[in-house]
């Protein structure tokens, strides 16, 4: 029997020629919420990330480093690429390498078969290269330069001139695969997502496309061609393919025959807008001329800006992933960047903002919350849960906000909409807040205490904080795959994890069912979830 599908998702795989910054961590945290979040939905998921590692530009990092480029690819990936997965809490289920010979044997068996199908010639090929895209370039996308590159073409991207290369290539006949390309996007109209990247991709597309150089023989850090070893294979051609090498492809390992079977084709190839082309036109191509089912979205989302531009090492203006997390926390970040930021457009990063969102949001919105309703449970109740008397019309307009809650952020995931989701949800730290507010259980303490100091668990003071405490664990449930950890001790102060079974197995669709929570739960204290932070600009 085979295994039920599970749904692929990947994340670009990131160049070794630097370390992270925060735009790359945002591709991964992206990547990450939207997996667990069909984790937590109790599907089977797979997530993928990597690192790309051949081409001139991570050649020419080596050389100036005075390393191989294997060496320095090595010391990349153990000290910053890996690493920052555990920083960011991205919980991957594999990491690719280009440099791997799961994949380099594996690219060199693909395209030797379109050699074979004649989807392969040789030529050659003039024009400007950018090393920063890895990139030949059309005259027309250049711009003028600016600073000290006044007077030169330079990449729109990168800013940086462009070099002149003059070589003999072999090309993919791509030009072959336009009108085919033209009536896949027609029939898929989600193919390409949002409706900005796709209008783009069409636009481009039906200028026709060029057949496209594949091979580098200027240079020898790349997978070499295995008709022709004088030359490597393009950086590009040969990154595209993680996507399929590392879940299996043409694989004899039964392993690996059945882990393709249950991932081919991606559900979705998560990427920033300056790739979405060799993505959502390449990689098709690609695909089609093999033979292979095509992926079933391709995302892109926008870039971090800094001072209006997209931020970028080359340009100085990155900022580290822990220059942020050292200080809020992993889960605030996660939170911050999808939150802040509509999936698909640009957004501006800025430490007030940040800030501003951390004590607002989570410090005295959902924490607080968490941590006022357990106090209370503590203070009444001795700190285990009451059984509550009927819920009248104010608790069921808490239960409805959380169905609600549950139906829109459904369906905002699915778009990809991830702020939308994250809104959505928050509808309920909202709405529980102003309940609390509302019913004020202090002053109904105080009305319905016994002449012992206790109060009925079936009263007005058990409903309200009953009820309370569903929501929390409702929003454990739901924001758990944004904010992994926080959650987690939300769902350890609930005494939760001993009556429902871990945080991980409540499914999403189930997450507005209110009376999940039995009377004699254990509730604690904890520490806070997000405790007051000191001014970061001041520190
Ligand atoms: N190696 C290629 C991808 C090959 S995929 C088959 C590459 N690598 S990259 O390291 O330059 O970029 C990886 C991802 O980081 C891209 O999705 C890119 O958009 C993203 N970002 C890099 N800087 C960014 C911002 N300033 N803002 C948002 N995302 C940005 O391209």
């Amino acid at each position: 029997m085979s295994a039920p599908s599970s749904f692929y998702l990947t994340t670009p795989i990131y160049y070794v020629n630097d370390a992270p910054h925060i735009g790359h961590a945002y591709t991964t945290v992206a990547a990450d919420v939207i997996t667990r979040w069909h984790r937590q939905r109790q599907e089977p998921v797979w997530f993928l990330t990597g690192t790309d590692e051949h081409g001139q530009k991570v050649m020419r990092t080596a050389d100036a480093n005075g390393v191989s480029p294997q060496e320095w690819a090595d010391r990349l990936v153990e000290s910053a690429w890996k690493p920052v997965l555990t920083t960011l809490d991205a919980a991957n289920d594999d990491f690719i390498r280009t440099t791997q010979e799961r994949h380099t044997t594996r690219v060199q068996a693909f395209i030797q078969d379109l050699y074979d199908k004649g989807e392969i010639y040789a030529g050659s090929y003039e024009g400007p290269y950018c090393v920063g895209c890895e990139e030949y370039k059309l005259p027309g996308e250049l711009v003028a330069g600016t600073g000290e590159f006044e007077g030169q073409q330079v990449c729109a991207i990168h800013g940086r001139p462009v070099e002149m290369l003059s070589e003999q290539n072999y090309f993919f006949r791509m030009s072959a695969y336009t009108q085919r390309l033209l009536d896949f996007y027609e029939a898929n109209p989600t193919f390409v997502q949002p409706a900005s990247a796709r209008n783009e991709v069409l636009s481009f597309v039906r200028q026709g496309l060029q057949d496209l150089s594949i091979s580098r023989n200027t240079f020898d850090w790349g997978i070499p061609i295995p008709w022709d070893t004088t030359h490597v294979l393009y950086v590009w051609f040969d990154a595209l393919l993680n996507y399929a090498t590392a879940v299996g492809l043409d694989s004899t390992d039964p392993a690996d025959q059945e882990l393709f079977a249950r991932t081919w084709p991606a559900d979705v190839h998560l990427v920033g807008k300056d790739i979405l082309r060799f993505h959502a036109v390449i990689w098709p191509a690609m695909l089609m001329a093999a033979g292979l089912e095509l992926p079933r979205q391709v995302f892109a989302h926008g870039w971090l800006l800094v001072g209006g531009e997209k931020m970028s090492k080359t340009k100085l203006t990155g900022i580290a992933p822990n220059q942020i997390i050292d200080h809020f926390g992993s889960d605030a970040f996660r939170y911050y960047f999808l939150r802040a930021i509509p999936f698909g457009q640009d957004g501006s990063f800025s430490w007030e903002d940040l800030a501003a969102r951390y004590n607002a949001e989570l410090a005295n919105g959902f924490g607080n919350l968490a941590s006022r309703v357990a106090a209370m449970v503590g203070k009444y109740f001795d700190g285990v849960l009451p059984v509550g008397g009927a819920p009248g019309e104010a608790e069921e307009a808490v239960s409805a906000v959380a169905e609600t809650a549950v139906v829109d952020s459904e369906a905002a995931m699915d778009r990809l909409a991830l702020h939308e989701a994250i809104s959505s949800v928050w509808t309920l730290v909202e709405a529980t807040n102003g309940y609390l507010t509302e019913q004020a259980p202090w002053s109904v303490a105080k009305a319905e205490v016994r002449d012992d100091g206790t109060y009925s668990a079936d009263g007005r003071l058990a409903t309200i904080l009953v009820t309370a405490a569903e929501s929390l664990r409702a929003l454990a449930v739901l924001l758990h795959p944004v904010m992994p950890r926080a959650t987690q001790s939300l769902w350890e102060l609930l005494g939760a994890e001993a009556v429902l079974g871990t945080l991980g197995s409540q499914p999403v669709a189930d997450a507005a069912r209110f009376g999940q929570l039995p009377a004699g739960t254990v509730v604690t204290k904890g520490a806070s979830l997000f405790p007051r932070l000191e001014d970061p600009t001041e520190a």
